[in-house]
């Protein structure tokens, strides 16, 4: 059965659908109507996968259905391979009434997103998220960009889509470890928003992990649930919205530290929240029960919990490059309680003692 929501941003609001099989209904697709070309963005592992499924979906508009496969890879989320997404754009005459559908994970649709809020200056784009990551996190909300070698995800722009479209089915492709790195953004909407959820991710954990479709439905829709209330109330990061990052100040800084690719962002998203909750803990927010709860959980979804062994230094200088950062003070994402969080800067001593704890320096 599909669960339609909708991310309420006034004239900019849209449905998020959620369900089994959903790439093949063209009505899901119907913002389409109104283009003059459709152009799939896609990379070279989900082409194959459902691209041929999809272009069938959208040619019953009548227009023409281009699809472009980028090379597959967090390491590719950059400038060369934005180009070729405008590059193919103006070479097959593109204009302003073409719609862009992301077809593929969160390097996919923050490159699509990326490239539908700068061509022309602007054109319209679905998200068609297959990764558990993308459906309960990235393709929901308007963040769009790619990322520089001095830090992640740091050009880009709010671009919201007209539609989310997550087929359930097209986890079911998904390889374990890929699955797990979504599965730390769905701890982390129960430990940022709601314990009562959190409480029901923990019971679920086998059913999770083995990709049960009940389970992944109500995973997404509750984090869905979640985001959306959040982008809704604070779409372009002025508060709330912040409190999403939870386990990103120390995640990101050991992506751009490991190399884009090394750890999936999931990954480090995971092992992020056990330093995130480390430090909560240090500042007497949450007992060290609830620490080691949450590590716990985390463990048991196949996620690492012991950080790299950058140094503090190293740590320190990469998390300065993060958008929280506000005149050179890093800004971290503290759990005040399971189920609350809120956004502050914290004296160094107790970041380095965090890092020592979690085997960061
Ligand atoms: P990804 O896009 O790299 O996808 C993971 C892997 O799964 C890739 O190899 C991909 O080709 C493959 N894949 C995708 N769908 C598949 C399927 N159905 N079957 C088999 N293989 C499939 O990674 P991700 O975890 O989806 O996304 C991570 C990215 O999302 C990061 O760049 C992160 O910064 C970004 N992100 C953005 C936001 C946002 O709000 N915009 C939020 C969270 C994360
Ligand atoms: N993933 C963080 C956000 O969308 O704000």
């Amino acid at each position: 059965m599909m669960k339609t929501l909708e991310v309420d941003l006034g004239s900019r609001s849209y449905p998020i659908y959620i369900g089994a099989n959903l790439i093949d209904q063209t009505v899901l697709f119907s913002a389409c109507e109104k283009a003059t070309s459709i152009y799939i963005v896609t990379n070279t592992t989900v082409a194959p996968l459902y691209a041929e499924r999809l272009t069938k979906t959208l040619a019953s508009f009548g227009k023409p259905v281009r699809t472009i496969a980028l090379p597959d890879g967090e390491s590719y989320k950059d400038w060369k391979n934005l180009q070729l997404i405008f590059d193919d754009l103006l070479k097959f005459r593109a204009d302003r009434q073409t719609m862009l559908v992301a077809l593929g994970g969160g390097v996919i649709g923050d490159m699509t997103g990326f490239a539908a809020a700068s061509f022309m200056r602007g054109v319209r784009f679905i998200q068609v998220p297959t990764t558990l990551l993308a459906q309960v996190d990235s393709s929901v909300g308007g963040k769009t960009g790619i990322n520089h070698p001095l830090g992640k995800n740091m050009i880009g722009a709010f671009h919201q889509p007209v539609a989310v479209v997550a087929d359930l089915s097209t986890l079911k492709t998904l390889p374990a470890r890929e699955l797990s790195a979504g599965l730390a953004e769905v701890i982390k909407h129960g430990a940022i928003a709601d314990a009562a959820f959190l409480d029901w991710i923990e019971a679920n954990t086998a059913g999770l992990l083995a990709c049960d479709t009940e389970a992944m439905a109500h995973a997404v829709l509750r984090s869905c649930e979640i985001k959306s209330a959040v982008v809704s109330a604070d779409e372009r990061e002025g508060g709330i919205r912040a409190t999403l990052n939870f386990g990103h100040t120390f995640g990101h800084a050991i992506e751009a530290g490991m190399g884009y690719g090394e750890w999936l962002h999931g990954e480090a998203v995971g092992c992020g929240m056990v330093m995130g909750a480390d430090l909560s803990c240090r500042l007497n927010h949450i007992s060290k029960a609830d620490l080691d709860r949450l590590r716990k959980m985390i463990q048991s979804m196949n996620l690492p919990t012991e950080a790299p062994k950058f140094g503090a230094a190293r740590y320190m200088e990469l998390m300065q490059v993060d958008k929280k950062t506000e005149g050179g003070q890093i800004r971290y994402v503290i759990l005040e309680k399971i189920g609350k969080a809120q956004i502050k800067s914290v004296p160094d001593a107790q970041v380095l003692e965090t890092l020592q704890a979690t085997g960061a320096a």
